[in-house]
């Protein structure tokens, strides 16, 4: 285990905030287009189309943007579809002449008034001519024959309604603030002015970004067939993460949170049998909760597809935050390796990049908690 806090940073999204692109959706539980960049240094790959990386817990398709960047093929999945959705804008080319053409049109089509339902969360979020904006111009820019300009204006109203709303995410909830806010149609105008100046700087090469929706512990690809791995799973702190972005799916896919969603993100609904408790034991007491326990059998999962699906030789870069339970300190990064070690990979290293106290009541602490870099190589 070292000690690399110089990587403390580029664990995060923050990094990704002023970038073209990158920037387009702001997801905190991002790692940063430096650290993909930086890995792929690190373990020396080369610009290459015949090279494919995957990120099995893509988010917001950092690790699939600097992958055409740097100029190798990728593929994502991600449980959620709003992260697809705005990993699939992120990756694809676009015209800038065409952004134009279609940012005219929006802004000619006259105001109407859309009869709409809403939840008392969305009506919280916004003022309600700003809401009767947002559900206008969603309308709208449905209304774009061509999927590629539709979904790019799609985010960029997603994007701009952000900062319209009184709503805020303060790490895992949902919070209001009354303020003044920016116009909509301003902002939009802003944002898709942003945008098409960001299709001019990033610089994508010539090869594919396959983001999809899927999940991880089912990875749909073919047995040997990945060159490297790089990826993020969700913290067993914070597992669900579909609560905090209910507005933009309620809003913008008529989508309601399912239960069957998120009983499909990891560690939960899992079915835990004696035989996985007792080969778990080595890592939790029986007292600890039942979800710590789902949470490490679904990573074991993932692993395994994550050896099935790779090289021999290929290098797994994982970044985990170790887990806070009321009593102890769950050690993910070093059960990941052991686990890695069991099913036949090669400890490289773990990289230490971020130290934060777990508390219990605010105020107790319980221990300190790594966010580290698990480094694997498949033997
Ligand atoms: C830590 S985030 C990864 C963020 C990503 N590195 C980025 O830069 O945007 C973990 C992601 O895993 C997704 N997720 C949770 N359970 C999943 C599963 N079973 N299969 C695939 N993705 C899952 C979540 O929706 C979330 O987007």
């Amino acid at each position: 285990m070292i000690n690399r806090p110089e990587l403390g940073p580029l664990v995060t999204f923050v990094p990704n905030k002023n970038l073209p692109v990158y920037s387009w959706f702001y997801y905190k539980e991002g790692f940063s287009r430096d650290f993909v960049m930086k890995m792929f240094r690190e373990f020396n790959a080369k610009p290459d189309p015949d090279f494919s990386v995957l990120d099995p817990f893509m988010g917001v398709g950092t690790t699939l943007v600097a992958s055409r960047e740097f100029g190798v093929t990728s593929f994502g999945f991600d449980i959620s579809p709003l992260p697809v959705f705005a990993s699939r804008v992120k990756t694809r080319d676009y015209n800038t002449d065409e952004i134009k053409k279609w940012t005219k049109w929006l802004f000619s089509q006259k105001f109407e008034r859309i009869d709409y339902e809403s939840s008392s969360l969305v009506k919280r979020a916004f003022k309600k001519p700003i809401l009767d904006e947002i559900v206008f111009l969603r309308e709208t820019i449905n209304g774009i024959p061509n999927e590629l300009y539709r979904d790019l204006f799609l985010l960029a109203l997603i994007n701009a309604s952000n900062k319209a709303s009184y709503a805020f995410k303060d790490g895992a909830v949902i919070k209001f603030r009354k303020r003044p806010v920016p116009p909509i149609r301003e902002m939009l105008k802003r944002t898709l002015k942003q945008f098409s100046r960001d299709v001019e700087k990033i610089k994508f090469k010539n090869v594919s970004a396959y983001p999809e929706l899927g999940d991880a512990r089912n990875i749909l690809l073919d047995d040997g067939s990945v060159d490297m791995v790089i990826t993020s799973p969700p913290y067993l702190n914070k597992i669900e993460y579909t609560r905090v972005y209910s507005i933009e799916m309620e809003l913008f896919f008529n989508y309601i949170r399912t239960p069957n969603m998120i009983d499909s993100a990891l560690g939960k609904n899992v079915k835990i049998s004696h035989k996985d408790i007792e080969s778990l034991e080595k890592y939790l007491n029986p007292s600890d909760p039942e979800i710590a326990f789902k949470y490490l059998k679904d990573l074991q999962q993932v692993l395994e597809e994550m050896e099935r699906v790779t090289k021999p030789g290929v290098p797994v870069i994982i970044v985990v935050g170790n887990g806070c339970l009321p009593n102890k300190v769950v050690e993910t990064d070093t059960i990941i390796a052991d686990m890695g070690k069991d099913m036949g990979f090669d400890l490289v290293d773990i990289w230490v990049a971020n130290q934060r106290w777990c508390t219990r009541n605010r105020t107790e602490k319980v221990g300190l908690s790594r966010e580290s870099v698990v480094v694997l190589k498949k033997v």
